[in-house]
């Protein structure tokens, strides 16, 4: 009974003990949420908050990012790291100025097939700005569902990866998917940490295969190379 009560639980944990009150968190503006997932894919909160709104300032708006140059572009992104977001990011801009009116679709499918977009980032963009069922599943996301489920395939093999998907995608809610993808999230960062994990603190503990098998670090599994 993972299934009936692995969302509602999460659910209440983030409106209690995820992190609440950050920038990116006050809009549903799907310019502001997406600059956000993207900062936020490889770098930390503390570090983004820095540049997120000093950026905001400099690009307002998808068609002022669009029409920047690359240089204004890669300057404001400077320190932030890996920079072929940036290039991605100004990419992006342009094509949803050009393709799609200025406006960014409206769902993750649609969301994906832009430039620097994968699954997850498309889905937890849907899901803040539009309330979609679409499951997310990054690095901190894919610890927390294999050590719950128990989930002990190599996720290095394209069919036990699906396979994960689809079993995020029958954990999704039917309502809350914002808050929901948040607690997912901040679960993964803050709890059901890769060394150490605070299971006492985590409100699926009672849930969780990997805790009842007494090593949660052993998951996600991986082989030798
Ligand atoms: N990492 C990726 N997206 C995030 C978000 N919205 N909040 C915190 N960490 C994240």
């Amino acid at each position: 009974c993972v299934q009936a009560h692995f969302a509602p639980a999460v659910i209440a944990w983030q409106c209690s003990h995820g992190r609440h009150g950050l920038p990116w968190q006050r809009s549903r503006e799907p310019y502001r949420v997406w600059l956000s997932e993207i900062m936020l894919q490889q770098t930390q909160v503390s570090t983004v908050l820095a540049y997120y709104e000093r950026f905001l300032q400099r690009f307002p708006d998808v068609h002022a990012l669009a029409a920047a140059g690359s240089d204004e572009v890669m300057a404001a992104w400077s320190g932030l790291g890996y920079y072929s977001r940036a290039r991605n990011l100004h990419r992006c801009a342009q094509v949803v100025v050009a393709e799609h009116g200025g406006q960014f679709p409206r769902t993750a499918q649609a969301l994906a097939e832009l430039p620097g977009i994968g699954r997850s980032t498309a889905a937890a963009i849907a899901a803040f700005c539009f309330g979609e069922r679409a499951a997310i599943l990054d690095g901190n996301v894919k610890r927390v569902l294999t050590r719950v489920l128990g989930f002990g395939e190599d996720l290095a093999q394209a069919r036990h990866e699906r396979a994960l998907w689809d079993e995020a995608t029958a954990l999704l809610p039917h309502e809350d998917m914002g808050t929901y993808t948040q607690g997912l999230m901040d679960l993964g960062a803050t709890v059901c940490l890769a060394r150490s994990p605070q299971c006492l603190l985590c409100p699926v503990q009672a849930l969780c295969a990997a805790r009842a098998e007494g090593r949660p670090e052993a998951y996600p599994v991986k082989t030798r190379k």
